[in-house]
């Protein structure tokens, strides 16, 4: 039974003041809807805060990076232990953070390593760029970034992937339902070989790039796809309650949800 999922990733945008604002605005439609797991990924300096808003409501909690080490001499940088403590999520390898900091195969391994260590369910990223795409490696491209950050994983309990093509995100160019659903099939059937058959269909798949209340159904009807992490519309309450509450309607009663 896949709970069907559709997290908001913030980036960097709002404020403190303004994450609360947001916050406040959806939290009560939210909590109108059922059978969605519905998470908010707000900047780091928000979680503690978007923490205490959202005590007794339905949304969960995530961050947008993690570093794999414990503690110390890392300046700036964000422990897996003291996100432990605040959020239940946290995303890995998103392709800002290979593309602006240079993550590669190897570090994100490392940073679901110590995510799944302190029971932070990550959120990992793949996808491949527009000439990929274009020049027919998306299978390819794909399936070297799950081998290198699933390397050696085994059993990743609550590891949760989502396709995110490059050439997607952030242009209002979303893929269609059909080629999201083919890739992330592909991305299952990867899993299974990585890891294992019922780590495979026990595991959430997500869509992401340019999703928004207008073509979430689309997505949603797909049989492999599980729901969406969300950018820019995940900063509009009333987008992101459209997305959640279409999942609802469409895959929350039905076989694979609860
Ligand atoms: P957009 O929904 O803004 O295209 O961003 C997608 C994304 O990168 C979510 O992580």
């Amino acid at each position: 039974m896949r709970v069907p999922m559709i997290a908001g990733n913030w980036k960097m945008n709002t404020t403190v003041s303004e994450a609360i604002e947001l916050v406040n605005e959806m939290r009560q439609g939210l909590d109108q809807i059922d059978n969605v797991d519905r998470v908010i990924c707000p900047p780091f300096i928000s979680l503690a805060t978007v923490r205490e808003l959202i005590k007794g409501s339905s949304i969960k909690l995530g961050a947008q990076n993690i570093y794999f080490e414990e503690k110390g001499a890392y300046t700036g940088e964000i422990s897996p232990l003291m996100l432990a403590d605040l959020c239940e999520f946290v995303i890995i390898g998103h392709s800002e953070r290979r593309l602006y900091f240079n993550e590669t195969g190897e570090i994100t391994n490392k940073k679901i390593r110590a995510a799944l260590q302190v029971k932070l369910k990550p959120i990992l990223c793949v996808g491949e760029k527009l000439e990929e795409n274009e020049a027919g490696r998306t299978e390819k491209i794909v399936t070297g970034q799950l081998r290198a950050s699933l390397a050696g994983l085994g059993y990743p309990n609550g590891l949760i992937i989502a396709y995110e093509p490059i050439w997607a995100i952030g242009t209002g160019k979303a893929a269609t339902g059909e080629q999201a659903n083919e890739t992330i099939g592909l991305i299952r059937r990867n899993v299974a070989k990585l890891c294992s058959e019922k780590v495979a269909q026990d595991m959430r798949i997500l869509y992401g790039g340019s999703v928004t209340d207008a073509n979430a159904t689309e997505f949603m009807k797909q049989p492999e796809i599980d729901g969406a992490l969300v950018g820019g519309a995940s900063l509009k309450a009333n987008q992101f309650l459209s997305i959640v509450r279409q999942t609802s309607e469409i895959r929350g009663r039905s076989s694979r949800g609860v």
